[in-house]
């Protein structure tokens, strides 16, 4: 059979680690998808730097529109990131009926409503696993795994950059913006790293987490948002020698009345597991009424590790072609005519 043809928007961070890894591992990944899947085209700004990256291996093109106006192409992967032109692109490509994958939580927690809504009504998979905690396969869990249950809450650490940097704070003494800056080299920062330090990356991811798990849309804007920008080494120091450790959290709760999503820096005493994921590592735990509490940890951010939930996404829409538009609604985030309409309440 022919294998699935993938345009790849965006041949960056991400991106990289996706064509090296489908590339490293084809013999599985077929096997696993029932049919080999092969980057057709790569679509960046910078031509020759993909050139570089993809030799010969696929066509290198910088107009994005002509990777989405190739009938050839299947899939569509969008890692450009932000919310401008990869709005624009993500809703072409749904247009012209190719399925789509993203890392993009911005993306999916600002315009995600809109997004699948044009998805649904043209029958095709957007799918986005990567857009929460890289390469730990949470929204398989809220969606699959943890089906059973009425999920009471979730709460993590979502974003790398921001565990990352009080994490070498308080062993290495390093100060904010040198650790920022290693950050940054190794590809776990947003292009933007406001929204990491400032904590709006983990509501995005939050908010994504909250959509399924609650069945309710994407209410990003009701979010309380509080990044780490305000703390000092001291305010680490204190914390250690009161037996407590800092960590931003993302939360996501059910109330009585609606569910809360905040993100801000919470002091964890040291003894829990969830106190000890250091570096750029995310850890997420769910409670569901069935299962009691799980915990899911792994590396957050980086190329490889999000390539690898990008080429899940791949795998499992290759899988999913043949069936009926029907039963590809669990790979949207939400039936949009079963979401109950519960308001995120304001802090
Ligand atoms: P990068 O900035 O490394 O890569 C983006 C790439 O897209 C760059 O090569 C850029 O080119 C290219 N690009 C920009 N505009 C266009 C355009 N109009 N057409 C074609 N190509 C374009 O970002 P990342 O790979 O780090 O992130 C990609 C997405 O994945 C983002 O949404 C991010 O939030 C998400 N993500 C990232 C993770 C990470 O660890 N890095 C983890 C999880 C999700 P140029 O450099 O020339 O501008
Ligand atoms: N900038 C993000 C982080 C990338 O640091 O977690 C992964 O989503």
């Amino acid at each position: 059979m022919k294998p699935i043809q993938v345009g790849l928007l965006g041949i960056g961070t991400v991106g990289a680690g996706v064509f090296t890894v489908l590339e490293r591992n084809q013999d599985e990944i077929t096997r696993r998808a029932g049919r080999g899947i092969r980057i057709n085209t790569v679509a960046d700004l910078n031509v020759e730097r993909a050139k570089e990256l993809v030799k010969d291996h696929a066509q290198v093109v910088s107009d994005a529109r002509a990777v989405i106006n190739n009938p050839e192409i299947d899939i569509v992967v969008e890692l450009i990131g932000g919310y401008g032109v990869a709005k624009d692109l993500v809703l072409e490509a749904i247009a012209a009926g190719k399925h789509v994958v993203t890392a993009n939580k911005a993306l999916i927690a600002v315009h995600g409503n809109e997004i699948f809504k044009a998805a649904h009504e043209k029958g095709v998979m957007v799918a986005f696993e990567a857009a929460v905690a890289g390469g730990i396969p949470i929204i398989k869990a809220l969606r699959e795994g943890l089906t059973a249950n009425r999920i009471e809450w979730i709460a993590g650490i979502i974003n790398g950059t921001t565990n990352f940097i009080l994490s070498e704070m308080r062993d290495k003494g390093l100060d904010f913006a040198t650790v920022l800056k290693e950050a940054q080299r190794l590809g776990y920062a947003e292009a933007d790293p406001t929204f990491d330090i400032e904590g709006v990356d983990a509501a995005h991811k939050a908010t994504i987490m909250s959509a399924i798990a609650f069945g309710i849309p994407m209410q990003f804007e009701k979010a309380h948002v509080e990044g780490i920008t305000k703390l000092d080494a001291i305010d680490i120091k204190y914390a250690e020698q009161l037996g407590y450790r800092i960590k931003l959290l993302g939360i996501a709760k059910k109330t009585v009345t609606g569910v809360e999503l905040r993100v801000h820096p919470t002091l964890i005493p040291t003894k829990r597991l969830i106190a000890n994921v250091e570096g750029a590592m995310n850890a997420v735990q769910v409670f569901g009424d069935a299962v009691g509490t799980t915990l899911y940890y792994g590396k957050g951010a980086g190329s490889e590790p999000t390539a690898s939930a990008v080429i899940a996404d791949l795998v499992d829409i290759t899988r999913l072609l043949g069936a009926s538009p029907e039963s590809r609604v669990p790979y949207l985030a939400f039936q949009p005519d079963a979401v109950r309409d519960i308001a995120v309440l304001p802090m």
